[in-house]
């Protein structure tokens, strides 16, 4: 297999995991996710993301804990959530939401059964890792792309270590909870948080793929 194949691929079987087994990941391999990933590029090089790695316990306790804030605490993020999705984004994001309310059985329009399901965010989705990422509040919007670089590393690394992973924004919800938790300062901004672990392949959350847009739908050449 050429470079471009090994890539390819790795990207193609990379998806969002959101049902774990609760077996942890050797440190060693969770070291080589995190060197590996550091190698996207920066502004600058300033590699401006810190991460903060829970295991065993430490995730347990965190979700416990974030999953009571969030059900009592509002919403407030560091970097503001999205305000709308219009749109083709909007038809992607319906779409994504519907295939995950089907493949775990929630009924179109059953508000309090996807409530339950929006809560598993809190619990991890069961992992028995989690990886907080924050970036560098002085650099703003571009220290975010960054940090978003150094994610699409992070889970295409553990794809090939055959760990599943899944981005989520929606802890960082709750950015004030998680500065206390993790004592982090007003120069540190809150982005997201990166669970991983091993997948439970069999569980219906996991049985669906998610598709892309045709290149005619978002690229312009010219010349
Ligand atoms: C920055 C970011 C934030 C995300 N936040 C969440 C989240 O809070 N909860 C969730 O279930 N999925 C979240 N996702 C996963 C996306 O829904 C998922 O990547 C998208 O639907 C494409 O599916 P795939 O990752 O399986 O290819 C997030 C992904 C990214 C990159």
């Amino acid at each position: 297999m050429g470079d471009y194949d090994t890539l390819s691929a790795l990207l193609a079987a990379r998806h969002s995991c959101r049902a774990f087994r609760p077996d942890p990941v050797d440190r060693a391999d969770i070291e080589r996710i995190l060197t590996a990933a550091q190698r996207v590029p920066t502004w600058c090089n300033s590699q401006p993301w810190q991460v903060v790695v829970t295991s065993g316990e430490e995730t347990y306790r965190l979700r416990a804990a974030l999953t009571a804030e969030a059900a009592r605490a509002p919403q407030n993020p560091d970097l503001p959530f999205p305000t709308a999705y219009t749109g083709a984004r909007q038809e992607r994001r319906r779409t994504c939401g519907w295939q995950l309310y089907a493949a775990v059985g929630v009924a179109r329009g059953d508000r309090a059964a996807s409530a339950r399901q929006m809560m598993q965010n809190f619990a991890f989705f069961g992992a028995p890792h989690v990886a907080l990422i924050t970036s560098a509040t002085e650099l703003g919007g571009y220290g975010a792309l960054d940090c978003g670089g150094f994610i699409t590393g992070f889970t295409l690394a553990a794809q090939a270590l055959g760990i599943a992973t899944i981005a989520q924004a929606a802890p960082a919800g709750f950015s004030p909870f998680l500065h206390d938790w993790f004592d982090l300062g007003p120069e540190r901004m809150v982005l997201a948080v990166v669970s991983f672990g091993h997948a439970d392949p069999d569980h219906p959350a996991n049985s669906f793929r998610t598709s892309r847009a045709p290149l005619d739908e978002w690229v312009t050449w010219r010349g």
